[in-house]
């Protein structure tokens, strides 16, 4: 089954081919990073615009490095939340017009849904699973229990991971998107020579929170002289680091998981990366990260959702039933 895959929710882009939910044939990716980046943060009106620009040529070219045609899509896949809302109405208002006109399915896909299936497209992970997910908009502990079922144990009280590291890069005047920037700052400093604290939620040891780091950051900013800023974007990164790899074990203990799925576009740091792989190794878990590509934004995880949730209910009406379909900005992950 070929199931073209579209997401728009953010500041990305992008379509998919997938064959059967795991095999990918294209996964084309449009970024708008430079056009947000003298903002320092996504503006979500440049956003819709440079979606509707985008779309045509990014499904033209997932369809043609393919290498098929629009009538061999069995289904179509679409974000429709969370996200900006303008940008989601883009990519779902495309999807609708393209599953109308080619008389196929259309599966409405929720944003968290894809990234936590992802790790799928390239390894077999058992259920139940665990996984963290820690993106821009939403750090939170699933116990992912199929392919169409996960439900949330713990969350951030505030801000994401990835939104502290973005607010941060700002603060070190490193640039956007932060996450990266901080981490290459990060291999040139030394994460000793500045202290800050695990912020920790009293009376919920899973929960995260990470606004209070970026306000320690500010702090240490107004010190004379000021630390330098590749040392503060080590320390910063370790402390996110052990925030997200701590709770990550506590929840494997607690709900007896031994595999553990890191996803969401903070999933491409290479320091979290180590981190988790040591933790899980000493605790004896196995621990599996999406390809870099497929930790931040993509169609083919949008794809590889959609595929699922269709092979679960497939005559699910909604999946023909699809014309008045909305966007919903703040979509809960309401699965099984
Ligand atoms: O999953 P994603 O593409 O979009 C959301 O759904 O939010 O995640 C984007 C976030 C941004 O906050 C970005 O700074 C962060 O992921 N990120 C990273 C790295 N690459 C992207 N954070 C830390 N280290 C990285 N290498
Ligand atoms: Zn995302």
């Amino acid at each position: 089954m070929l199931v073209l895959g579209i997401e728009s929710s953010c500041d990305e882009t992008a379509a998919a081919v997938v064959e059967d939910g795991r095999k990918i044939l294209s996964n084309v990716i449009a970024s708008q990073h430079e056009i947000h980046s003298p903002y320092g943060g996504i503006v979500p009106e440049l956003a819709s615009r440079r979606h509707v620009e985008n779309i045509p040529h990014v499904i033209n070219e997932a369809l043609r490095l393919a290498g098929v045609s629009l009538a061999r899509i069995d289904l179509f896949a679409v974000t429709r939340g969370p996200g900006l809302i303008g940008a989601l109405l883009i990519g779902l208002s495309t999807a609708k017009a393209m599953a109308w006109a080619q008389g196929r399915p259309l599966v409405p896909v929720n944003h968290l849904h894809g990234h936590i299936a992802a790790a799928g497209l390239s390894h077999d992970i058992n259920y139940p699973h665990l996984c963290l997910l820690a993106s821009g908009g939403h750090t939170s502990l699933y116990k992912v229990e199929s392919p169409v079922a996960a439900k949330e144990i713990s969350s951030t009280r505030d801000d994401a991971a990835g939104e502290a590291f973005d607010k941060v890069a700002r603060l070190l005047g490193l640039g956007f998107p932060g996450g990266p920037a901080v981490e290459a700052a990060a291999l040139n400093g030394d994460e000793e020579n500045v202290k800050l604290t695990e912020p920790k939620v009293k009376g919920a040891p899973l929960a995260f929170s990470f606004s209070g780091l970026k306000t320690a950051v500010r702090r240490l900013l107004m010190n004379e002289p000021k630390p330098a800023p590749e040392d503060i974007a080590a320390a910063f990164q370790k402390t996110v680091a052990q925030a997200l790899v701590s709770r990550t074990m506590l929840a494997a203990k607690e709900f007896s998981l031994k595999d553990i799925v890191v996803a969401g576009g903070v999933a491409r740091n290479a320091y979290l990366r180590n981190k988790v792989t040591e933790a899980a190794d000493s605790a004896g878990c196995n621990v599996f990260f999406p390809e870099p590509v497929l930790c931040t934004d993509n169609a083919a995880m949008i794809a590889a959702a959609g595929y699922f949730l269709y092979k679960d209910n497939p005559d699910d009406p909604r999946f023909t039933d699809f014309l008045k379909l909305d966007g919903v900005a703040n979509l809960p992950l309401n699965t099984k």
